[in-house]
């Protein structure tokens, strides 16, 4: 698989965080303008009502018509205001009896009281306020319109301190946030460094210190595969240094033969020395067929076996019936039986066909001349037993003769010493076992291979 570039996990974070924080912060401006807004227009109105009702005091009513009268003086002390130009108008009906006529009158009137609303006055936005009626005359409408100057100093004062600490906070959650991160990773980092700095044969678990619970994982399983290839490797190692102690004393042999040979000026007696290096050739090859089948085998080097639905009942027959003429030369009555139907598992054939073969291989050598060796495959559960009726290998070597190398005293020459080693290889890769049991007269061997039940014959065995 191809890394993918995911990008820096801080990167990632900080989007994480800061787009909604910003989407908050965003929505959070729209809500203070509306709200600052609003309250300035609360702390401003009273003062623009309190003017308006000071103009109302002085609208008279005449007999003919109503009058407003108010000093050019007091006017300007009334409208003064340090920021905003304030306006009025005094109408009766659609008259304009004094102020500005410009001032736009209300879409709409206030239900009761004074009506306050918005509007603009000769190209800026005004706030207004409009009382319906004075003291003097019920059909009088005094406006008064002010420039929104202050409120809007109101509303931006209102605004920042409302934005401002929260942009701080993103700001400040930002920075904390990045720092973090480099804290927090900073045992990657050792983990990194400390794989790096390992040498390819030191395969012992990795050591960091204060590994947070995140990384741990990651730390277990490295160390999980250290610790597999260290099993592979000593496997390696030693089957290697075995190897070769074990070609050693067989080449050395080869050479004395080959070198009697050239010596021998006899040709009938050269012949000999040939026939001798025949075979002692021919051991060797075996032997080395032996070790390339065992490593071949290894469960811990082999990636995957795959294993199919077989026939065993047949694969042993097969086998078996290999095996005839050796029988025969020997003088042994090999025998078969077998059940019907047949027994299925799920196996590697070629795999399997060694595994017979050791076996059968090993009763007919170490078998008494004359003897009887019999394979015998049962269905329930599926195994494969291979008897002989020999010498009885003692209860303490039981064990022993399935390690590597190891052969039973007085042994013929010619063998290796790994046949039993392939076979248990052979079995763990199947998930079968092997036993090894005296037969019932306690005469021979029995070598008995039990075979997971396939699982295709569960089925049929147990309908649902
Ligand atoms: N059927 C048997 N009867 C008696 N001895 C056996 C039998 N099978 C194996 N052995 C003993 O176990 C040893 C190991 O067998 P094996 O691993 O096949 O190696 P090899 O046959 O090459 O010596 C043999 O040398 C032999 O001494
Ligand atoms: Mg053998």
């Amino acid at each position: 698989m191809r890394p993918v570039d995911a990008g820096t996990l801080r990167a990632s974070l900080l989007r994480w965080l800061l787009v909604p924080l910003s989407i908050v912060l965003l929505i959070d401006v729209v809500g203070s303008v509306v709200v600052a807004r609003k309250l300035s227009d609360r702390v401003y109105d009273g003062e623009l009502l309190e003017i308006a009702r000071e103009l109302a005091l002085h609208v008279h009513a005449g007999a003919t018509r109503t009058t407003f009268d108010l000093e050019k003086d007091a006017e300007r002390t009334l409208l003064l205001d340090q920021y905003d130009r304030v306006d009025y108008a005094v109408r009766a009906g659609a008259d304009t009896i004094a102020g500005d006529a410009s001032i736009p009158p209300p879409v709409r009137n206030a239900r009761s009281g004074p009506t306050f609303y918005d509007a603009s006055l000769d190209g800026q936005s005004v706030r207004i306020v409009q009382i319906d009626g004075t003291p003097a005359d019920a059909s009088v409408t005094v406006a008064v319109a002010e420039t929104r100057v202050k409120r809007h100093e109101l509303a931006n004062a209102i605004m920042l301190g409302v934005i401002l600490p929260q942009l701080l906070l993103i700001v400040i959650a930002g920075l904390a946030l990045w720092a973090g991160v480099a804290r927090g990773l900073a045992p990657l980092a050792n983990l990194q460094q400390a794989v790096a700095a390992r040498s390819h044969v030191d395969l012992s678990p990795i050591e960091v210190p204060q590994v947070p619970a995140e990384v741990r994982p990651l730390l277990t399983s490295i160390n999980d595969l250290m610790a597999r290839l260290s099993e592979i490797l000593a496997y390696q190692t030693r089957f290697i240094a075995d190897a070769a102690h074990q070609l050693r004393t067989p080449v050395a042999g080869l050479k004395a033969h080959v070198e009697v040979a050239l010596r021998e000026d006899d040709p009938i007696k050269a012949r000999q020395s040939i026939a001798h290096l025949y075979t002692a050739v021919e051991r060797m090859s075996r032997l080395v067929a032996q070790l390339l089948s065992l490593a071949r085998n290894e469960p811990t080097t082999v990636r995957h076996v795959e294993l199919a639905p077989l026939d065993l009942s047949k694969l042993a027959f097969d086998v078996t019936m290999d095996w005839v003429p050796e029988a025969y030369r020997k003088d042994i009555d090999l025998g078969f039986e077998g059940v019907e139907p047949h027994v299925t598992i799920d196996g590697d054939a070629p795999r399997l066909t060694e595994l017979i073969n050791n076996l059968l291989d090993n009763a007919i050598r170490y078998s008494r001349d004359k003897g009887r060796v019999t394979v015998h495959v049962t269905a329930q559960p599926p195994r494969l037993s291979v008897s002989d009726d020999g010498p009885l290998i003692p209860v303490e070597e039981r064990e022993r003769i399935f390690e590597r190398f190891h052969r039973l005293l007085g042994s013929h020459a010619g063998g290796s010493g790994l046949g039993l080693a392939i076979v248990q290889e052979i079995a763990k890769l199947h998930g079968a076992t092997i036993d090894l049991v005296e037969d019932a007269d306690g005469l021979g061997n029995t070598f008995t291979v039990t075979f997971p039940v396939h699982r295709k014959a569960v089925h049929a065995n147990h309908p649902a």
